[in-house]
């Protein structure tokens, strides 16, 4: 049942922000004629706004959209939670911890709110379902106003800020797809286009850019938050995209990441045109649909690879996706990763478990083997393509033999990264039925045996590397640990052995430790000056870790830099996080 629920019924309130403190915020320019007094508008609070951000890549991209709105809308950025007057929290609900995180917080964030009255907090992402709007207070009792992630966009009119910078594009009424509420199937395409077209997207980098192309998901994983947090699937139409990404070539962005829950299934919700006639792919397995007419992802990638510079060259040099399922990898995208040269040679391909009856209770509709025949595929179109995975340990009656299958499968396929995690029932999920019935120190135990197997997997695969020239693009300053777990650390990018500085790099004079990604997105310490951020290096691998690789740097080899000011990209935490996990599967 599809039903329509109008904006009025709506049962969040408008939060309203407190009057400005005398030194904060901007007001309005003032004209000097005492008579125009009675016209001038009464000075407004913009907030100073932190935005703390937890979870995937998607989550990292809606930041970016809230951040550029509110700059846009006049606030600005503090450079701390402790001193914002607006919090807002961007939340994982993926497994518990990730939601127990901000929970554990709001003792925190409540006396932050006792020392500044005016501060206000605003939670959204992930954790923020309806069917659990009840018990959203009583969790998070510091926060003032929840959004759904299709809510984002309604951010500035909700905090009242909308007069300051003008309509952002309504989005008001919602839809309800059986017991899910979701937003008005376009509006997330529509408000992300006005957003970029606005120039108000608030990139946190100046070298990679992220590109959300599908929003929700349709897959039917018994363990996955996912559908009830985002709703169904919603390509956004092909010609923006492709003007984003135009948009981003022409902005000297070095790499382009393609974001969706499943990027796979890209198109099939999008109209028939005969321009795309040619794409004729069913899905791989269970339900058929018909994309042929309409675009996939293949013919995306096709096309943004097909934006090319003066000289013939991708004008994005670096173009990647994320996530992948398997049972939706289609004959005709392997063929525009061999076909494209901007596409990186680096998959992640999620298998979740190496046992067939735990991946049909698990709901993914492959078996092992249609993976590995995919697999196979891929490792002869793209030689020496890099492939990562997801594991989940621990799944609701997963045996010791079923586990041990698992074991035997990485072993076999031979992973250059595996993210694994214990099995974390999320309430409303499917899973929900089945009996969680894997102690929680057998999940660890679990775990850390699948850890310890992959690990001398990851160094040979690493290992391959030595001795090579590899184009590193450089995006982070190396920081020394901090002492601040506040947010997963890449256990991973730290290197074994010798060495005294982050990565096991000496920097010389003039020098700092440097670190970036190459093309199979392996994390490479190089030591260089500062201004080879956002830079492609060409470094000779001399060390091989498990996670990480080092080298040095050829002298001849630092491409000419495109980009203006890098200063904010410095700054940025180094942790590449798939789902908001370290290497290390914590
Ligand atoms: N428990 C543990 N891991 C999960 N994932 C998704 N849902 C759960 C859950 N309930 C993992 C999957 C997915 C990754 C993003 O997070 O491995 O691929
Ligand atoms: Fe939401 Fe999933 Fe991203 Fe977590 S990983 S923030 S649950 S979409």
């Amino acid at each position: 049942m599809i039903e329509r629920q109008p904006a009025r019924d709506r049962r969040l309130p408008i939060l309203e922000i407190a009057p400005p403190a005398p030194s904060a915020g901007r007001t309005a320019a003032e004209p000097g004629d005492e008579r125009l007094g009675e016209f001038r508008p009464e000075p407004r609070a913009l907030p100073a706004f932190y935005v703390w951000t937890l979870g995937c890549q998607m989550n990292r991209s809606d930041s970016e959209e809230m951040s550029g709105r509110l700059l846009a809308a006049g606030a600005t950025e503090a450079p701390t939670m402790e001193a914002a007057d607006l919090v807002v929290i961007n939340t994982c609900a993926i497994r518990e911890l990730a939601e127990a995180k901000v929970i554990g917080r709001q003792g925190h964030l409540g006396r932050l709110k006792a020392a500044n009255p005016s501060l206000r907090i605003v939670l959204t992402g992930c954790a923020v379902r309806e069917r659990d709007r009840e018990g959203l207070g009583r969790r998070y009792p510091a926060v003032d106003l929840f959004l759904r992630p299709d809510e984002e966009p309604e951010l500035i009119d909700r905090l009242g800020l909308a007069s300051a910078q003008g309509p952002v594009g309504a989005v008001g009424a919602t839809t309800i797809v059986g017991r899910t509420v979701v937003g008005v199937a376009d509006h997330l395409a529509a408000t992300r286009s006005a957003a970029v077209a606005g120039g108000t997207v608030q990139r946190s980098s100046t070298v990679s850019a992220w590109l959300p192309i599908i929003y929700g998901c349709d897959k039917t994983c018994t363990y996955c938050i996912v559908p009830f947090s985002r709703g169904p699937e919603r390509s956004r139409p092909f010609d923006e995209i492709v003007d984003e990404a135009q948009t981003l070539a022409a902005a000297g962005f070095r790499e382009v990441t393609l974001l969706g829950q499943n990027v796979n299934s890209y198109g099939h919700d999008l109209p028939v045109e005969s321009r795309f006639g040619h794409v004729r792919t069913a899905r791989w397995a269970g339900r058929q649909l018909d994309l042929g007419s309409r675009p996939d992802l293949a013919e995306l990638i096709r096309a943004i690879d097909g934006i090319r510079t003066a000289d013939g060259a991708p004008a994005i040099p670096r173009l990647r996706f994320i996530t992948s399922h398997p049972w939706d990898l289609s004959d005709r995208l392997i063929e525009a990763l061999a076909d494209c040269p901007s596409v990186c040679e680096a998959l992640h391909l999620p298998v979740q478990s190496g046992d067939d009856d735990v991946l049909r209770r698990m709901g993914r509709q492959y078996t092992t083997e249609h993976y590995l025949e995919r697999l196979a595929k891929i490792r002869a179109a793209v030689p020496g393509i890099t492939i990562s995975t997801d594991i989940i340990v621990g799944f609701c009656g997963e045996t010791e033999a079923q586990f041990e299958r698992t074991l035997r499968f990485l072993e076999s396929v031979r992973y250059d990264q595996v993210f694994a995690a214990a099995y974390s029932e999320r309430p409303g999920t499917p899973a929900t039925h089945l009996p969680d019935d894997v102690q929680a120190a057998e999940k660890r135990r679990r775990l850390n045996a699948l850890l310890a197997l992959q690990e001398p997997i990851g160094l040979e695969r690493n290992r391959a590397w030595l001795g090579r020239d590899v184009e590193v693009l450089v995006d982070t300053v190396a920081r020394e640990r901090s002492h601040d777990h506040d947010e997963p650390e890449a256990v991973g990018q730290e290197m074994a052995g010798e060495g005294s500085g982050p990565g096991g790099v000496r920097p010389g004079p003039g020098e700092v430790a440097l670190s970036g990604r190459t093309r199979g997105n392996k994390l490479v310490h190089l030591a260089g000056p500062t201004d080879w951020l956002g830079r492609l290096v060409t470094v000779r691998v001399q060390h091989a870790g498990p996670y990480a690789l080092r080298g040095k740097p050829r002298a001849d080899g630092v491409a000419e830099l495109h980009l203006g000011d890098l200063g904010r990209m410095a700054s940025q935490p180094s942790v590449s996080d798939l789902g908001g996990r370290a290497p290390t599967g914590r």
